[in-house]
C-alpha cells in the first residue's frame, strides 16, 4: 500500500506505516512513542474499520488524544483522521468481487436462491441507542455491494460475536442461520461485511462455529464463506487511494466525525473532536 502510495502522491512521499491496536502490542501508545522518535512531521490515523462506531475508531481516536494530554504535552507532528470509508468504491468492489466468486462455487441449480447473510460485529443495544452511527454505515456498505451485485440474491445484515446477558443488536447470525434453515432455506453465503482480515471471527466464529458445526445441526445444503479482502491487491489500491483523496483534501477529519452522538456520556469524546480538529493540516 505504501509503495502505490508512493507513486500515486510523489510530493507527500516517503510513506511509512505504523500499526497501532488497542489492546494488543503494538499499543497506539508504543506507535505513537515510535513515531515521535523516528521525527515525523505529518500522521494520518488511518482506522482499517470502514464503518465507525465509537466503541472502535472512536475508541483509538480517544487513546491517541488522552495519551498527550496525559503526557501534558502537544503533538510534535500534525494529525488528521481518515475516520470511516463504507462505501469507498473499491472497498464495494472488492466485496462484490468477493461474494461473486464464492457465489459461483455454488451447485448451479441453487445459486440463484442462495441467501447472502452480511455478517458485522454487533453492539450492546445501550451503545446504538446513543446514537452510534456503526449500524448505519454498515448497512450502506451492505446497499452498494447489492447494487454492484445488480441485487442477484435476496440478502440481510445480520450481527455477530454477542457476549452477556444485556441486549445486543441483532438479528443474530447464528440464530439467523438456523431460522432460515427452519423455513426451507438452506443454501447460504456468509459475507463478512465489517471486517477486512481475518481473524478469530471469521476463521472460528463463522467458519467453524456456525458454517461447519450450527449447519450441521440445522441440515444446512450448502453453506460458505466469502473471502476477506486481506492481501486483494484492489484492496490495497483502495487503502492506498483513500490515503491519496484524504491528503489532496487537507481535511483533518469528515464533517461526521465533528458530531458527538446525541447520548453521549462521555467527556472524553468531545475533548478528542476538539484536540483533532485544531489540527491543521494546510500545507
Ligand atoms: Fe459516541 Fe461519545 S459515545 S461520541
Amino acid at each position: 500500500m505504501v509503495k502505490l502510495l508512493d507513486s500515486m502522491s510523489p510530493h507527500t512521499a516517503p510513506h511509512k506505516y505504523y500499526i497501532g491496536f488497542r489492546y494488543v502490542h503494538p499499543l497506539t501508545e508504543e506507535a505513537i512513542e515510535e513515531m515521535e522518535r523516528d521525527g515525523i512531521q505529518r500522521a494520518i490515523a488511518f482506522t482499517q474499520y470502514p464503518q465507525y462506531s465509537c466503541s472502535t475508531t472512536g475508541s483509538s481516536l480517544n487513546a491517541i488524544y488522552r495519551y498527550y494530554n496525559e503526557k501534558g504535552e502537544k503533538p510534535k507532528m500534525k494529525w488528521s483522521i481518515i475516520d470511516r470509508w463504507p462505501t469507498h468504491p473499491l472497498l464495494i468492489q472488492c466485496f462484490a468481487d468477493h461474494i461473486q466468486k464464492e457465489l459461483n462455487l455454488f451447485p448451479p441449480d441453487k445459486r440463484k436462491e442462495v441467501v447472502i447473510l452480511f455478517s458485522a460485529h454487533s453492539l450492546p443495544m445501550s451503545v446504538v441507542n446513543r446514537g452510534d452511527p456503526y449500524p448505519q454505515e454498515v448497512g450502506a456498505t451492505v446497499q452498494r455491494v447489492m447494487e454492484k451485485l445488480n441485487y442477484s440474491n435476496p440478502y440481510r445484515l445480520v450481527w455477530q460475536s454477542k457476549v452477556g446477558p444485556m441486549p445486543w443488536l441483532g438479528p443474530q447470525t447464528d440464530e439467523t442461520i438456523k431460522g432460515l434453515c427452519q423455513r426451507g432455506k438452506r443454501n447460504m453465503l456468509l459475507v463478512p461485511i465489517a471486517f477486512t482480515s481475518d481473524h478469530i471471527e471469521t476463521l472460528y466464529e463463522l467458519d467453524i462455529e456456525y458454517a461447519q458445526v450450527l449447519a450441521n445441526e440445522c441440515g444446512v445444503e450448502n453453506i460458505r464463506r466469502a473471502e476477506s479482502l486481506n492481501g486483494n491487491p484492489l484492496f490495497s489500491k483502495a487503502l492506498a487511494d483513500l490515503v491519496c483523496s484524504h491528503l489532496q483534501s487537507n481535511e483533518v477529519c469528515s464533517r461526521q466525525l465533528t458530531l458527538c452522538c446525541p447520548l453521549c456520556v462521555n467527556p472524553v469524546c468531545r475533548e478528542t473532536k476538539a484536540f483533532f480538529t485544531s489540527q491543521s493540516c494546510e500545507p
